[in-house]
C-alpha cells in the first residue's frame, strides 16, 4: 500500500446487500471504488451488530484494492488479530477502544497492517500529537458511529482543517466517515481529506447506479 493524498473513495458495505458481499465488492471496484471500508460493530461500543472477522476474512478475495477495516468495538485488543489474519490492509481503532490506544496501534503495526485512530465527533485532538508517530490514518467521524444514513455533522470540517494542520508532511492519510455525499465531498476535500467513506450515496439505486455515485462523490471533490 503506497502513500498518496489523492482522493480515494472507500464504499462502506454497511450499505451494501448483507446476503451478497463478494459480489457487492467486485461491483464496487469495478464501479470506480479505490477502497472498501468495512463497518464491525460490536453491539456494545456502538448500539448495533453488524459483523465480525470471518465475515471479513470472507470478503477479502472480493476486494481488489484496500480493505480498509473500522472497528467499533471496545475493548479491541482481543479482536485484532483476527483481523489481522482476515487480512485487513488498514485497522482503525477507536480513542476510546481500551485503556491504551498506543499500545494497540503497536500491536496493529507490528504485525504489517497499517493502524488508524478514530475520533467521534465529540472526541477532543488532545491526544492527537502523542500518537501520530503510531498511526498510519486519522479517521474523523462525521456522524456518532453505529449506523449508516445519518445526515453529516458540518461542525467536523474544522476538525479536520486542524488535523490536517497538526499531521503536517507526515505521510498519514485523513479519512472522513458519516453522511458523506457529492453535495458536501469539497468541503470535506477542501479541509484536508484524502480518504471519503460513503455508504448510502454510494449504494442508493442498486448496482446500476454504483458508478455514477461514485464519479458523482469523485468529481464533487476534485
Ligand atoms: C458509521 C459507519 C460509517 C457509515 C457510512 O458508524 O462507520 O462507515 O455507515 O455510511 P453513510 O455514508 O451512509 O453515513
Ligand atoms: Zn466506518
Amino acid at each position: 500500500m503506497t502513500f498518496d493524498r489523492n482522493v480515494k473513495i472507500a464504499p462502506s458495505i454497511l450499505a451494501a446487500d448483507f446476503a451478497d458481499f463478494g459480489s457487492e465488492c467486485r461491483r464496487i471496484t469495478e464501479a470506480g471504488a479505490d477502497w472498501v471500508h468495512v463497518d464491525v460493530m460490536d453491539g456494545h461500543f456502538v448500539p448495533a451488530i453488524s459483523f465480525g472477522a470471518q465475515t471479513a476474512r470472507a470478503i477479502r478475495p472480493h476486494v481488489k484494492g484496500v480493505m480498509d477495516v473500522h472497528l467499533m468495538i471496545a475493548p479491541v485488543d482481543a479482536y485484532l488479530q483476527g483481523f489481522i489474519d482476515a487480512g485487513a490492509d488498514v485497522i482503525t481503532i477507536h480513542a476510546e477502544a481500551g485503556p491504551h490506544a498506543h499500545r494497540s496501534l503497536q500491536a496493529i503495526r507490528a504485525a504489517g497492517v497499517k493502524a488508524g485512530i478514530a475520533l467521534n465527533p465529540g472526541t477532543g485532538l488532545d491526544q492527537l500529537p502523542w500518537l501520530l508517530d503510531a498511526v498510519d490514518l486519522v479517521l474523523v467521524m462525521s456522524v456518532n458511529p453505529g449506523f449508516g444514513g445519518q445526515a453529516f455533522i458540518p461542525e467536523v470540517l474544522p476538525k479536520i482543517a486542524a488535523v490536517r494542520e497538526m499531521i503536517g508532511d507526515r505521510p498519514i492519510h485523513i479519512e472522513v466517515d458519516g453522511g458523506v455525499t457529492a453535495d458536501n465531498a469539497r468541503a470535506v476535500r477542501g479541509a484536508g481529506a484524502d480518504v471519503l467513506v460513503a455508504g448510502s450515496a454510494v449504494f442508493r439505486g442498486g448496482p446500476a447506479a454504483y458508478a455514477g455515485n461514485i464519479a458523482a462523490i469523485r468529481a464533487a471533490a476534485g
